[in-house]
């Protein structure tokens, strides 16, 4: 289907989307309305909007970052709004969703985020190496393992996470991989395994580097991770550095398909990776994104630096630094204005007849509508809200908490404000 041209036919998708009931053949208990809001009087569209059809993303994106949304939030947008060629942007990429799925869509892509890590944990995804390659080079590093750190210079650091075999091998990979970024000789099958192995650094079950800890976006400190393992009576076993990052590399690609693959490197060779504040963007042309899918930045204090120490470490990025130039507002006039910022760069940044879709997700369980906030901001920059999705989806899931395992249910929410520039 040729994008979406305005936003009366927009609304009219939407609302003929809604009449159909959507998706509700799998989702059962679903709401579907549509709704004009009194307070900002725009149009709220409520309902499953992610189908049974859409739901099977690619493998490529199952890297775990802090507040990602799933794929099938930007495929909805790209595949309504834009055509093959047309630049998608994403000012806060996080893992990178909206620009790999748009890759893997055959638009043109431009990335930013202010937290080095995003670039380490995306772009490697743009340039796949065959598995043979990656399982050739990781024999070849860790053969030579004594020239990139001898064993007997190695001391622990960290025996509450890892077995002290298992941090030699990390350790080696470290000085392996920086020794190739500081020389410039690193290629896309080290930035692959870097991506992989940050990604394998702690986390809950025996496909990670370490003992059982938190989610593996989250990191503890050396304290708490002494104190898990006390209460859960568990020391670090041996795990195979090689092996795992071979493994996830595997899983990451079991359904990438050749065309995805083309599709993935067509984009990546115009694709621009930015490390900017999202308010300053000075090397996008003006006028020249056809749409941006994002979701910015929380309004609560995230512990930024705590949270991502361990991997900052393994890429000898300062997690402090970091820390402090992430945008973090404890107060929703503090998060406005430095979204209204964004917003009025991403109107310089953005084609007439180009759009914007900014999820915010929900905030304090639905207590704060940022919806509502966030719809005067654009309009303040020059966009037109064009509506409001509310893409509710409801799930059973098993939750696995320090080994109690409960079957939850629950509703997912996301709120999407989708802008156009006339
Ligand atoms: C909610 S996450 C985005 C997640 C992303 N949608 C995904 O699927 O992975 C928000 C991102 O904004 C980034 N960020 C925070 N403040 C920023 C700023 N001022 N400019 C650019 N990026 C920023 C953070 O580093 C984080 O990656």
């Amino acid at each position: 289907m040729p994008a979406i041209k305005n936003p009366d036919d927009f609304r009219r998708y939407l609302a003929d989307f809604c009449s159909r009931g959507g998706s509700r053949e799998d989702t059962g208990e679903c709401r579907t309305a549509v709704a004009d809001s009194r307070n900002t009087g725009v149009k709220y569209f409520t309902n499953s909007f992610w189908t049974a059809k859409q739901r099977q993303a690619s493998s490529i994106h199952e890297i775990s970052y802090r507040a990602c949304f799933k794929p099938q939030l930007p495929h909805f947008f790209i595949d309504l709004l834009t055509d093959e060629g047309d630049i998608v942007y994403d000012p806060f990429t996080g893992r990178g969703t909206t620009i790999i799925e748009a890759a893997l869509m055959n638009r043109r892509i431009i990335s930013n985020d202010i937290n080095p890590l995003s670039k380490i944990l995306s772009k490697p995804r743009l340039f796949v190496p065959r598995p043979d390659e990656i399982a050739g080079r990781l024999d070849e590093i860790f053969k030579n393992a004594d020239s990139y750190l001898k064993k007997s210079d190695f001391t622990p650091e960290l025996p509450m996470f890892y077995h002290p075999a298992t941090e030699y091998g990390i350790a080696v990979l470290m000085n392996y991989l920086k020794l190739r970024s500081d020389s410039g000789a690193a290629d896309n099958i080290d930035d692959w395994i870097r991506m992989t192995a940050t990604n394998r650094l702690t986390g809950h079950s025996k496909g990670f580097f370490s003992v059982y800890t938190l989610p593996p976006n989250q990191a503890v400190s050396m304290e708490s991770q002494i104190k898990i393992n006390q209460k859960r009576s568990q020391i670090p076993e041996y795990r195979d550095v090689a092996a795992l990052i071979l493994k996830k590399s595997r899983n990451l690609q079991k359904n990438l398909t050749d065309a995805d693959m083309e599709n993935l490197a067509a984009a990546g060779s115009s694709a621009r990776f930015l490390t900017r504040d999202a308010c300053d963007t000075r090397e996008i042309a003006s006028a020249s994104v056809k749409l941006t899918v994002t979701s910015p930045p929380f309004l609560n204090i995230v512990q930024y630096a705590a949270d991502n120490w361990l991997r900052c470490r393994f890429n000898s990025l300062n997690a402090e630094e970091i820390g402090e130039r992430i945008t973090m507002s404890s107060s929703l006039a503090d998060w406005c204005n430095a979204m209204q910022k964004v917003f009025d760069e991403l109107c310089r940044i953005t084609v007439n007849g180009g759009w914007v879709a900014f999820e915010v997700g929900e905030v304090r369980k639905g207590e704060v509508r940022l919806d509502e906030s966030v719809i005067p901001l654009g309009r303040n920059s020059g966009f037109e809200c064009a509506g409001v999705l509310i893409n509710e989806q409801n799930f059973t899931k098993t939750s696995n908490i320090w080994g109690i395992s409960n079957r939850k249910r629950g509703t997912n929410t996301n709120r999407i404000v989708v802008f156009y520039k006339k």
